[in-house]
């Protein structure tokens, strides 16, 4: 029994010390251009799905009128735009320099408008951790937050009204953007160079004639 004991606790030493040397030796790669690690997409949705499941019943308590996707298309904008996109505009570039990539939700393939409002109130709200994806839940109104659930889960049959909100840019929006497909990938150390270029060098960026929006 005792050698039993010991076996155990020797191989949990080796299993826990092996993954310390791993995780030390910088082998394990968090560079957003880096591929995923094996089975962390599946263990975050799996831990994201459980997080969100006590949300799923939640009903929208506004009723759903154009009024409030307008809000709501607002404040999208103001808010997600840079990270989320919007139908109208060219992919930002924030969409392709994060891992995860902030999904596109107003793409076909990537809408929620599968998704129960209250889990989508439950992510803007909370935000993802270690994703990027920001808590709202102290700095916009909880109304703000159910009005952007219910523009994102009409995505693909929005009043003409809200479309065109959503397509019409504020002239604070960002100039740097990518086309649709032609995703960029930042090279690397370019963040690190940047930091020692005077401020206008970031100027120049944005106004390279690959990244600017015709
Ligand atoms: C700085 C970038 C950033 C901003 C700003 C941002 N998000 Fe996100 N968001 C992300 C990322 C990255 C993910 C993907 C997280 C993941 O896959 O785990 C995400 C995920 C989501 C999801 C889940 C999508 C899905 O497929 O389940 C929703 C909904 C969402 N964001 C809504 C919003 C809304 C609404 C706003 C503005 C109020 C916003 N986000 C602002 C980066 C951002």
């Amino acid at each position: 029994m005792r050698g039993f004991v010991l076996g155990v606790f020797v191989t949990l030493v080796i299993i826990v010390g092996s993954a310390y040397l791993l995780l030390r030796s910088g082998k394990v790669s968090l560079a957003t251009t880096a591929e995923p690690l094996p089975l962390e997409k599946e263990l975050v949705q799996l831990t994201l799905d459980a997080n969100v499941r006590s949300a799923k019943d939640k009903t929208n308590p506004l009723p759903e009128t154009d009024e409030n996707m307008l809000a709501a298309a607002k404040e999208f904008k103001e808010h997600c735009v840079f990270c989320h996109g919007a139908p109208g505009r060219l992919r930002p570039p924030l969409a392709t320099m994060m891992m995860p990539k902030p999904p596109q939700l107003f793409d076909k393939d990537n809408m929620v408008t599968d998704d129960p409002e209250g889990e989508i109130f439950w992510i803007i709200s909370n935000g993802i951790r270690l994703s990027g994806m920001p808590g709202f839940g102290d700095h916009l109104e909880e109304k703000e937050r159910w009005q952007i659930a219910m523009l994102l889960k009409h995505a693909d049959k929005l009043p003409a009204a809200v479309q065109a909100e959503l397509e019409r840019k504020e002239p604070r929006e960002m100039a740097m953007h990518v086309k649709p497909g032609e995703e960029h990938e930042p090279e690397r150390g370019q963040m690190h160079e940047h930091k020692h270029e005077p401020a206008h060098a970031t100027e120049h960026v944005q106004e390279s004639p690959h990244e600017h929006e015709h």
